[in-house]
This record gives structure tokens, C-alpha cells and sequence, in this order.
């Protein structure tokens, strides 16, 4: 093997770990679609039940993930080898073919977000939002801009473990936690937030009680895609840890900030949307970028907020994006030997192409996005479950244990749960997805991942 284990590259710090999954937790999904989706669904009893996939479903799963790449230090491919179940890498596989759609679809957002940044600073968009949005969504400007998002995501992961997916995430990950904080704080000044406060915090039982089978899967989608799971990207980030860490405690750190950032990006849509009166259920990927970025167009230093919004969204979204694309550089560098820069350049070239004919047309990038967010993500999830839950569940369980606090109790109930519970809720929300796929005529729309 080119690469021996003893030369992998381990995060300097634990604290180091935490950011940068934090990071990759961290993204346009939080910042962009909860807010919306959870408008779109119900509101504020949408996010009790995203909530409870959280912690119910999410939390646990994030487990298996860490455990498998803790044990395996290697690749999401190689760790099952590594494991003693060779037989099972498929499963590492099929969720690094998802980092490779999702990074092809996520990086064309990153390029609409960098439009939004020189629009913040031209002012191009505070006249007609959704002019703007329309001239930048697809064609040479999407084009540019998915390029440029994917230079930068090539360059910090070219960098390597510890001089650019550490270093970058312990940058961006605190700032974008303080930028939103402000933007809350300035938020809660506004004249009409209040209305928005109430439309986001007042649940309406009878939304959800009549379309429980649509919000389950959507629940459940956005809660394994805003943790990064069911990509193999966890295995990834969890491979480079030594022994010595609690994984039950760094993952329930890393749930918590992940979901107060999720909520913290609700204190920051909703009232200003309110002071302008737009309706934020009136979704949709276009209404999104339109609506919000429209309302920073009209309020009194709406343009150095617009700017300091964008940014953040910016670094959440390359927080995210460099570890969608460590997890193919991890396994094709460590199993042909490559370097690493060069992998980073001809992979992130190749998911740059694979991106192009979702900046043509809308209907391919939705189509991206519905077969991760209704097919691979649940797929691949299903299978860690059932390898970690049945099938290395001795050696699993015993990592899970090492250097945690938790006791036994705690492994043996999560190994139970693992067992049962996750293979249930995502056999559930298969079906569901499935079948809507299938109903509205194969296409979720983008809203899902953008609102
Ligand atoms: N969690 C990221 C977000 O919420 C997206 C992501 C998914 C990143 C999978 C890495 C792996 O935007």
C-alpha cells in the first residue's frame, strides 16, 4: 500500500476535530433551507420534528459514522477493509458517489453565493432581487462562479488535513457563528419582527397532523443532510482521530452547535422578512435567494448586512464543501499513491464538469438534488446501519467505548438502536421518498436544499 497508516496525518487537537466537523455540519443547509423548509412545512412544529430526528435519529448515526472511520484510519473505502469486512467497502463507495453529486450541485450554489457578495458591494441586486437572481442562476455567470467556488475548494483541501481543512475551519467556523449572532441581534432591532418571531416560534398542529407523510421524509433528509451524514464524510473526518477522544461527547458537541446555528439562521430570516412583509412559506429556490436578499435591498444599511449574510454563507458552504470533496481525495491518493494536491485538482475539475449541466438547467439540478436527498443518502445510511449494527457490531461497539465516559449501558442501548430504530426510520422514509419521487413526477424541487 502506497500509503502506510503511520503516515496519515491526524487533526492536531480535539478541539480541531470539532471545528472542522462542526464545519462540515454547518452549511447552506442550515443557513439556507432550514429556515425555509421549515416555513414551507408548518413552521415552528416542523422544527419539533426535525428536532426530534435530531437527537432520535441523527445523534446515534453520527456514531456509527465516527466509529467506523475512528477504527477503520483509513478512507471511507479501505475502513471496512481495515475493519475485517472487506465485502462491505461498497457501502464506503456508494456514499463517496454522493459527495460527488453533492458537491457538483453545492458548488453551483457556493457560485450564486459569490454573485451575491459583489452584487452586496455593486448593489446589483436591491433593485429587482429576482431579475438578479435570474441573470446569475444559470449560464456563464453560474458558470464562473461554480469555478471559482470550486478553486477555493480545491485549494484548502490540496493544503491537506491539518494546514487547510484545520486551519480554514477554525477561521470560518467561529466567525460564522459571531456573524450570525449579529445579524439575530440586528434582526430583533427591526420594526415588524416581531410578526416574524411569532410565525417561526407559534407551532400549528394542524399543518402537521395532515401532512406527516411529507414532512417525515423532509425532517429526515434535512436532518442527515446538515449533518453531514450517509456520505461517508464523517468516516472520513473521524479516521484522522486518535484513540483517546469520547466520540458520544465531541458527536453531541457537534450536534448542538449544528442545530443552534440551524436556529440561529431562523432569528435572522424570519423577522426580516416580516418587516417587509413577504410571506416566507411563498418558498422555492428562486424566492429564497429573491426574497431575503430583496429585503436587504430596501432596509437602512441593508447593503453592508446583504454583505456580511453572503459572507457567511460563504464560509459555511466552503466549510461544507471542502469535506465533500475530501472523502473522494482521501480514498484516491491513499490508493494509488497520488499526491494529494493533484488529486484535489483532477477530482475537483472532473466534479466541476459533473456540475455543468446543472448551471444550464434548473430541471438537472434538481434532479441532483432528489437522488441524494431521496435515494443515496438513506441508502447509504441504511447500510452503515446494518454493517455497524449487525455485522462489526463487537468492534464497533468496543470503539465506541474507547476513551468515552459514557459506560456501557450507553453503548449497548445505542448498539440496539442502531440495530432496530435507524434501519425502521430510514426504511420509512425510503418508502416516502421514494413515492414521491415517483408521484410528483420525479423531481423534488429545489427547495429541499435551498427552501
Ligand atoms: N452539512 C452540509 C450543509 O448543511 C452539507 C454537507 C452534506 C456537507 C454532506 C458534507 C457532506 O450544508
Amino acid at each position: 500500500m502506497p500509503t502506510a497508516m503511520s503516515e496519515r496525518e491526524h487533526w492536531t487537537s480535539r478541539i480541531g476535530f470539532i471545528l472542522a466537523a462542526v464545519g462540515s455540519a454547518v452549511g447552506l443547509g442550515n443557513i439556507w433551507s432550514f429556515p425555509f423548509q421549515t416555513a414551507t412545512n408548518g413552521g415552528a412544529a416542523f422544527v419539533l420534528v426535525y428536532l426530534l430526528v435530531v437527537v432520535l435519529v441523527g445523534f446515534p448515526a453520527m456514531l456509527m459514522e465516527f466509529t467506523i472511520g475512528r477504527r477503520g484510519q483509513s478512507n471511507p473505502v479501505k475502513a471496512f477493509d481495515n475493519i475485517g469486512f472487506g465485502n462491505w467497502s461498497f457501502s464506503g463507495a456508494f456514499g463517496l458517489v454522493g459527495t460527488l453529486v453533492t458537491l457538483a450541485f453545492y458548488s453551483i450554489v457556493g457560485g450564486w453565493v459569490l454573485s451575491y457578495i459583489l452584487g452586496s458591494v455593486t448593489g446589483a441586486y436591491f433593485g429587482d432581487a429576482g431579475a438578479y437572481f435570474g441573470s446569475i442562476a444559470t449560464g456563464p455567470p453560474a458558470v464562473v462562479g461554480h469555478a471559482i467556488f470550486m478553486a477555493l475548494t480545491i485549494g484548502i483541501v490540496a493544503l491537506g488535513i491539518t494546514g487547510g481543512i484545520e486551519r480554514a475551519t477554525k477561521v470560518m467556523v467561529p466567525a460564522i457563528i459571531v456573524l450570525l449572532a449579529g445579524l439575530s441581534a440586528w434582526a430583533f432591532t427591526l420594526s415588524g419582527a416581531s410578526a416574524g418571531y411569532e410565525y417561526y416560534l407559534t407551532p400549528d398542529f394542524d399543518i402537521l397532523s395532515s401532512n406527516l407523510d411529507s414532512i417525515i421524509p423532509y425532517a429526515v433528509g434535512q436532518a442527515f443532510f446538515t449533518l453531514s451524514l450517509g456520505f461517508s464524510t464523517m468516516i472520513a473526518y473521524s479516521s484522522y482521530l486518535d484513540r483517546d477522544d469520547s466520540l458520544p461527547a465531541d458527536s453531541g458537541a457537534i450536534v448542538i452547535v449544528n442545530t443552534a446555528v440551524a436556529l440561529l439562521a431562523g432569528f435572522v430570516v424570519f423577522p426580516v422578512l416580516s418587516t417587509i412583509g413577504v410571506n416566507p412559506g411563498s418558498g422555492g429556490a428562486g424566492t429564497a435567494f429573491t426574497s431575503l436578499a430583496g429585503a436587504f435591498g430596501q432596509l437602512t444599511g441593508g447593503a453592508i448586512l446583504g454583505f456580511v449574510f453572503f459572507v457567511t454563507l460563504l464560509f459555511a458552504g466552503l466549510s461544507s464543501s471542502i469535506s465533500l470533496l475530501e472523502v473522494p481525495v482521501s480514498y484516491v491518493s491513499e490508493t494509488y499513491g497520488y499526491e494529494r494536491s493533484r488529486v484535489a485538482v483532477g477530482l475537483g475539475t472532473g466534479i466541476f464538469l459533473l456540475g455543468l449541466p446543472a448551471t444550464i438547467s434548473q430541471t438537472t439540478f434538481s434532479w441532483y438534488n432528489a437522488i441524494v436527498f431521496n435515494f443515496i443518502i438513506p441508502v447509504t445510511v441504511l447500510m452503515f446501519a446494518l454493517f455497524v449494527g449487525w455485522v462489526a457490531s463487537d468492534q464497533l461497539s468496543e470503539e465506541l467505548s474507547l476513551g468515552s465516559s459514557f459506560g456501557d449501558t450507553f453503548t449497548v442501548s445505542w448498539l440496539w438502536w442502531v440495530r432496530l430504530v435507524i434501519p425502521v426510520a430510514i426504511g420509512l422514509t425510503l418508502v416516502l421518498g421514494i413515492q414521491s419521487l415517483l408521484l410528483k413526477g420525479g423531481i423534488i424541487d429545489a427547495a429541499i436544499i435551498l427552501g
